[in-house]
């Protein structure tokens, strides 16, 4: 390796030394790095699985997902002819279904187009099915060692503070700016270098309380010698999450619970579902609700509230545990632990199947208790 000094990488950058440089950062990274099941990884195909997992979801989540996927899907081609209803429980409970849907797309265009190995020039990548920016930078520096930058919130985060840059993260011009001054100061392990931006958000330079006692970047980060760690990174004002009232419908026959699959083009499209409507469909009446679906005789054992939170759109669910006799057209029976085991049941609706499993207890204990009457 050629040694970079801090001091050469100043001259290269007159502006001033606060950047998080390579030679802050790697040495940092190779004595702090958490041991994650990616790490190490080379293979652009288990790169590109863990940059997808994580995007918009916690390490702690993805670390095993991540190993039953690949234990399952070990090669790009294994994912190109995954059936889609497999594929959506291997994906279950990391959220944004989307994701693994425009993976089997890429790991299809992958194999047709490029013999099943991943391009490395991060302009081919790009043009892949949910490949952007961040991770076409992620998987042509850490599985090609380019040097590409990858910049995703941590890296942002640790770069607005360390530069002291009050420019509110979604300006495109600053994404511009500083992709191409961390470009410049690119070091042969680029793969690490990408890898100790992101570590160093992950581990120091927290959102809330950040670490600056532990930080390489100590006595060179502007927010740490002025105190505007809390005032950076400079974030745009959320749009307002919308909230939707739901009613929730857990049916349950002698021949198991009823599901249905959700529409395309909704939130959750071709996902499972217990049939749900909004509260206020047919004037708030809840036979009238049931009756649309097809169910007319019953009783409600139970009832309960479920909160689910999506990116843009809250769910405010209140659950009817119902019993009915009735097999409407257009919903399938499932026995419980085979809808646990088998179907893609978002964690939207997980929830319900605990609902159904306290009804099916009941009805076992009646049962005994009446049999036990009987004999
Ligand atoms: N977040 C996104 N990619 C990551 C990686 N390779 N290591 C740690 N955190 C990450």
């Amino acid at each position: 390796m050629k040694e970079r000094t801090e001091a050469a990488e100043d001259q290269e950058n007159p502006q001033g030394d606060c950047f998080p440089y390579p030679s802050r950062m790697l040495p940092w990274f190779y004595a702090n790095r958490r041991d994650l099941p990616w790490r190490g990884a080379t293979d652009p195909y288990a790169v590109w699985v863990s940059e997808i997992m994580l995007q918009q979801t916690r390490v702690e989540t993805v670390r095993d997902r991540y190993v039953f996927f690949m234990r399952e899907l070990p090669t790009v081609q294994d994912l190109a002819c995954c059936d889609d209803e497999r594929l959506m429980k291997l994906w279950e409970g990391l959220g944004y279904y989307s994701r693994a849907r425009n993976m089997k797309r890429c790991a299809q265009t992958v194999v047709a187009e490029y013999g099943g190995i991943f391009p490395a020039e991060k302009e081919l990548l790009r043009k892949l099915p949910g490949i952007g920016e961040y991770t076409a930078g992620a998987i042509s520096s850490i599985a090609y060692g380019e040097k590409n930058p990858a910049i995703d919130g941590n890296v942002l985060r640790v770069c607005a503070r360390c530069e002291g840059d009050f420019t509110p993260v979604d300006d495109a011009g600053r994404k511009r700016r500083l992709y191409r001054r961390l470009e410049s100061v690119y070091p042969e392990e680029a793969g690490d270098y990408t890898q100790s931006l992101m570590e160093l958000g992950a581990l120091v330079c927290l959102p809330d309380v950040p670490r600056c006692m532990s930080c390489p970047l100590q006595g060179h980060c502007m927010a740490e010698r002025e105190g505007w760690q809390r005032d950076l990174p400079v974030k745009p004002r959320k749009a307002e999450k919308r909230t939707e009232r739901l009613n929730v419908f857990i049916l349950c026959t002698p021949g198991g619970i009823l599901l249905c699959k959700r529409a395309e083009k909704t939130v959750l499209a071709g996902m499972w579902q217990f049939p749900n409507v909004l509260r206020e469909a047919c004037g708030g009446d809840v036979a009238a609700q049931l009756a649309a679906l097809g169910v007319h005789e019953f009783s409600v054992f139970a009832r309960a509230e479920h909160t689910h939170v999506f990116t843009h759109l809250i769910w405010a669910m209140t659950a009817y545990v119902v019993a009915t006799e009735d097999s409407p057209r257009d919903l399938l029976p499932f026995a419980v632990e085979d809808a646990a085991r088998d179907l893609s049941l978002p964690s939207a609706f997980r929830w319900g199947l605990a609902l159904a499993r306290q009804y099916y207890a009941c009805q076992g204990k009646g049962a005994a208790a009446d049999a036990e009457k009987g004999g």
